[in-house]
């Protein structure tokens, strides 16, 4: 149980937020084990029709916890337990029901690549989107190292995933994975105005709709899988733990005189 996850009914949909805005919303493994299971929970309830993803605070996630990573809990790729992001990404990558995400300030890492697998994206001016996953000595993840080059086409998903470029909300929205730029009084009210809409449609045929739009999640998960590998190793790395100290340090890594 976290507090850090606040998990909401509204009608017929869930809402999710990100509730740590003195960490700026940094997603530990307990957070991402509640995120799961009330998305799993969200699949097998028929009164929930939309899910819905937002926050609290001045940035929407900075993602995964840094300090959790460099002790091994934050780890992508697990012993015999399916660790708990890679719950996370599962149940994103296959969820049913439409996912709705209200972006309202900047989103990094996992914060972006999760939006990847939303359906409908909202964001306000304030959003920026990160992906610096490389300057972390780190790979993609979430099966962004497919899904982006898919969605923005490959020379864009360079910009993010090779340069590790911050792109502002307008340029998410020509690279195609933000749907619609809202001002910051509206966003909430167009992200649920979305969500009520989806949840008074009828359910059985939203469902078959999002499953034919999606097509086959086999390739997405083996995707996730392979870059799981990838990411596990890189966080033994002495790449990783130059960025992790630097991170923590408040100074820039230096790769220069790594082995
Ligand atoms: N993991 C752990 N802690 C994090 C974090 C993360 N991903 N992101 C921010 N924090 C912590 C900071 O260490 C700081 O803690 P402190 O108050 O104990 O020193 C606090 O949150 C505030 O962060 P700060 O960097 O001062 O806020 P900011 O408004 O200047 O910048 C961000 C916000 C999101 C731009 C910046 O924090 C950032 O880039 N974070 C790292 C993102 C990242 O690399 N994520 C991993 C991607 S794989």
């Amino acid at each position: 149980m976290t507090d850090h996850i606040s998990i909401t009914r509204e009608g017929a949909i869930l809402k999710l937020g990100f509730n740590r805005p003195d960490k700026k919303n940094a997603i530990t493994a307990a957070m991402y084990g509640a995120l799961a299971d009330a998305l799993i929970d969200a699949g097998e309830d028929d009164d929930i029709r939309a899910v819905l993803f937002h926050s609290r605070g001045d940035v929407f996630t900075s993602g995964n916890d840094i300090a959790d990573f460099m002790s091994g809990a934050g780890s992508i790729a697990g012993g015999a337990e399916i660790p708990p992001v890679m719950r996370f990404l599962e149940a994103i990558a296959t969820a049913e029901k439409p996912l709705i995400a209200a972006v309202q300030g900047p989103a990094v890492g996992v914060g972006v690549t999760m939006l990847l697998h939303c359906d409908l994206v909202y964001a306000c001016e304030a959003a920026t989107f990160h992906t610096p996953f490389v300057d972390l000595g780190l790979v993609p993840e979430a099966a962004s190292s497919l899904l982006l080059p898919q969605i923005a086409g490959y020379s864009r998903a360079a910009e993010m995933l090779i340069l590790g470029k911050k792109v502002d909300a307008a340029r998410a929205r020509e690279f195609g994975f933000v749907n619609e730029i809202v001002t910051a009084d509206a966003l909430e009210e167009t992200a649920m105005a979305a969500a009520t809409s989806i949840a008074e449609k009828a359910p059985a045929a939203m469902k078959l709709t999002k499953k034919l739009m999606k097509g086959d999640r086999a390739p997405i998960l083996a995707r996730m899988k392979e870059e799981g590998v990838h990411f596990a190793a890189q966080l033994r790395s002495a790449e990783f733990r130059e960025a992790g100290m630097a991170f923590m340090q408040k100074r820039k890594p230096d790769f220069s005189k790594l082995d």
